[in-house]
């Protein structure tokens, strides 16, 4: 089974078995022994990418009178010969020979110097310090072999032709099919600068070492805007899109404790960056990046001017032509679902030494907002009559539950997140009420059918 990831701890591993068992993840290709660290999502987890995705449009694009487009994975190969991905998008490879592994070179340092500043250093340095100090790795004595440069990019092959003119990738960032429709948008839509061209897609990274559950995949998703400006004012919107960004995953619900912002320093900027902030997440395993934010300055739209032969230039009113900046919020939707998962996740003792386990989703995000639950099966009409009430005439993500206990059904809500719970019961055909339990607080109110719409409007 490649379930298990050693990297994490056992705390972890607890938390990615509950997902599971619950419907948010499953391993993907599991009925053939899976693939590793890949995993698909379950209804529940698409119901938060779902909201996330929602909120992400209502405050990246549509607030910010921004535009969203969506454009192909593989698209043609001058655009990466342009970006710089087929030369400069490489990891450091190096190999065990003694269990023919490879691992990434920086990896392998930061675990064993979580300190150090890699980026600081040569290939040839790096590669000498794993050789002289690490002796033993992965459980193995170790005999490296030279580090080399990994390109990340997922070939493939277009059409029925194979040959290297065929040869062509998945996209490994979203961001490009943006730069190549600069000049179709602005054209189509007169957009006046500064504007904002986003989108939602997977993107593809033949990663190394996938690990750390949804953190690190080969498939994944991202969200991500390019905020077209003048460079005057690129060093304001490069610091309003930071604290928009913040402001964004504290809005989602991540606590404030658990994330930090992080410049990167001149050595460690890629190479088309003038500068970069992440947003870091303490994930099981450290701090980690969840999104960044990047100052790319007129880098990209320069690039495919020289490869296209085409003007991407921007007519100013006053008649002056310009290349525009680009600040670029670049959001990862797996990362942020893991971030969101586990800073929910709580093991809470009650008063009689049971345990209850429970997602402390914000209401906004968790995959159903409120549970229908009939006291026992005598009152399954009257709940299933509130329940499909409520599908056919509101918006609520609801659900419905009949099996089992009533006080099995509410763990069941609260271990995948539900904040709210109503219970229909002897009283409800007689006084057309209901009750209302809270998740975290575990109190039930009492209310008439009539009012749970407005209720739910309301909180
Ligand atoms: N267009 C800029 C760009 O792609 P990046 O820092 O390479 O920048 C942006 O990626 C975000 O995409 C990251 O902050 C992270 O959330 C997500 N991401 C990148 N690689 C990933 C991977 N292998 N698995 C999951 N998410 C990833």
């Amino acid at each position: 089974m490649y379930f298990v990831d050693n990297n994490l701890e056992k705390d972890i591993q607890n938390v990615i078995a509950h997902l599971k068992n619950q419907g948010f993840v499953y391993q993907n290709s599991e009925i053939y022994g899976g693939v590793v660290n890949t995993w698909d999502y379950g209804p529940l987890a698409v119901a938060m990418l779902n909201q996330i995705k929602s909120f992400w449009i209502n405050e990246f694009i549509r607030k910010e009178k921004n535009f969203l487009i969506d454009s192909k994975i593989i698209m043609n190969r001058s655009v990466w010969k342009a970006s710089g991905h087929l030369d400069n998008f490489s990891d450091y490879l190096i190999e065990n020979k003694n269990n023919n592994k490879r691992y990434r070179a920086d990896h392998i340092l930061k675990d064993l110097y979580p300190e150090m500043e890699i980026e600081k250093y040569s290939l040839e340095q790096l590669e000498q310090i794993i050789k002289e100090k690490v002796k033993k790795y992965d459980g193995i004595e170790t005999n490296w072999g030279n580090i080399r440069p990994f390109n990340l990019m997922f070939k493939t092959q277009m059409g029925a032709i194979d040959n290297a003119a065929s040869e062509t990738f998945l996209r490994p960032e979203t961001a490009q099919g943006i730069f190549v429709n600069f000049k179709n948008l602005s054209r189509s839509s007169r957009a006046k600068l500064p504007f904002g061209i986003g989108q939602i897609g997977k993107s593809f990274r033949n990663e190394i070492t996938p690990r750390d559950f949804i953190f690190r995949t080969r498939e994944f998703e991202q969200m991500e805007l390019e905020f077209f400006c003048e460079e005057k004012d690129s060093d304001y919107f490069y610091r309003y899109w930071i604290k928009k960004a913040k402001e964004f995953v504290l809005f989602l619900g991540l606590k404030e404790n658990n994330i930090r912002l992080r410049e990167h320093s001149k050595e460690e900027l890629s190479h088309y960056s003038k500068g970069t902030l992440d947003i870091e997440y303490l994930f099981p395993f450290g701090w980690g990046e969840l999104l960044g934010i990047a100052n790319r300055g007129s880098f990209d739209l320069e690039q495919h001017m020289k490869f296209s032969n085409q003007s991407l230039e921007y007519l100013k009113e006053d008649g002056s032509k310009i290349i525009p900046f680009a600040i670029e919020p670049s959001i990862g939707l797996d990362r942020l679902l893991f971030a969101l998962l586990i800073d929910a996740y709580e093991i809470e003792k009650l008063e009689n030494d049971e345990e209850r386990i429970i997602l402390k989703l914000n209401k906004k995000i968790a995959p159903y907002e409120l549970a229908i639950l009939p006291l026992t099966k005598k009152q399954a009409n009257e709940a299933k009559e509130i329940y499909n009430n409520l599908l056919m005439h509101t918006n609520l993500r609801v659900t419905y539950d009949e099996s089992g206990s009533i006080g099995k059904r509410y763990r069941r809500q609260d271990a995948i997140g539900t904040p709210y719970c109503i219970t229909v019961d002897f009283d409800s055909p007689i006084n057309n009420t209901i009750t209302i339990r809270n998740r975290d607080t575990m109190k039930q109110e009492t209310i008439s059918i009539n009012e749970i719409e407005n209720y739910f409007r309301n909180i």
